[in-house]
């Protein structure tokens, strides 16, 4: 069989799992009433860059895993009939695509409330009941990835070649290692590696490889029987690597080098460095940011 005749086989990914339900403590007193992902780089939410890299890639069905108090992210996605009919009043039509992406119009949302926050591998194992034996894709909506050909497609490109569950990673610095899930290799062809093992933020003299798992991922629906199997780890809370990990006995799980930037803004290192990069390659204030860093 060649590759043409497995495309035809696979199943295609028409839905994505974005977990937002975590408390973003990192961002206090920030998201102590503004969900993490509701945070801006200049004017768009973080949430907003990574559904429209799903949609970029023919996702048709956004399925978020939320929290009771995060109710700001739906109004986000909800039209606003009223504020767009007082746009056109005033004749400001420019802004109607800003508030009410047509792009959005076909896109069916989903909203799972995650009740206590257990952990990412918990809230995943909530889509099962929309996922069923389908692909999918998954984003962590506070890594914010910028290439001309995206993170979830360079995923979902060798996904159609392998139809393995497949994980973006990155090379980091040693000492970051401890916050990261981590690979340790086994095969690699081009930026294709066979995953041997995973290990959710090991200590740094522990560390399998310097290669992380950054946040976009495509999974079979093989991982949430491994979910079931999961157990809470030291702090309680169920984790996708340890799931992954599991998953790995089973069947090959692959890891895609990343090729493009990436911004960790889930720390404030990243969201700032995000903030000082998006902005100055801004066309309205890249000029004026500038000469406001010149003179700072
Ligand atoms: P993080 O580890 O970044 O946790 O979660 P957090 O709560 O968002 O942020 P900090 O560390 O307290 O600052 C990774 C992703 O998993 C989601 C988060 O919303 C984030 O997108 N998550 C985490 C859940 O949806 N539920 C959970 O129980 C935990």
């Amino acid at each position: 069989m060649d590759n043409s005749d497995k495309i035809i086989l696979m199943k295609k990914i028409k839905k994505a799992v974005l977990p937002v339900a975590g408390f973003g403590t990192r961002f206090l007193p920030a998201t102590k009433a503004t969900p993490k992902e509701m945070l801006s780089i200049i004017d768009k939410p973080l949430v907003q860059y990574a559904v429209e890299e799903a949609i970029e890639i023919g996702i048709e069905e956004i399925i978020f895993i939320t929290s009771p108090s995060k109710y700001s992210i739906k109004k986000h996605f909800d039209k606003s009939k009223e504020l767009e009919e007082k746009l056109r009043s005033l004749g400001k039509d420019d802004l109607i695509e800003k508030l009410n992406p047509s792009k959005f119009d076909d896109i069916k949302f989903h909203y799972i409330v995650q009740n206590e926050q257990k952990g990412l591998g918990h809230a995943i194992s909530l889509a099962e009941q929309l996922i069923q034996d389908e692909p999918f894709a998954v984003l962590l909506p506070d890594d914010l990835f910028f290439s001309n050909d995206s993170c979830l497609n360079q995923l979902k490109r060798s996904y159609e070649i392998s139809n393995a569950s497949i994980i973006a990673v990155n090379e980091i610095e040693l000492e970051d290692i401890h916050k990261y899930g981590v690979i340790k290799p086994g095969n690699i062809k081009d930026n294709l590696i066979e995953i041997a093992d995973i290990i959710e933020k090991p200590e740094a003299d522990e560390a399998p490889s310097n290669i992380a798992v950054c946040g976009r991922y495509i999974l079979n629906s093989s991982i949430f029987n491994k979910l079931k199997d999961v157990l809470p780890d030291k702090t309680g809370e169920i984790q996708l690597t340890d799931a992954i990990k599991l998953l790995i006995d089973d069947e090959m799980v692959l890891a895609c080098i990343y090729k493009g930037e990436k911004f960790d803004c889930g720390s404030k290192r990243g969201f700032v460095e995000a903030t000082i990069a998006i902005s100055l390659r801004d066309i309205e204030i890249g000029d004026e940011i500038k000469n406001v860093i010149k003179k700072i």
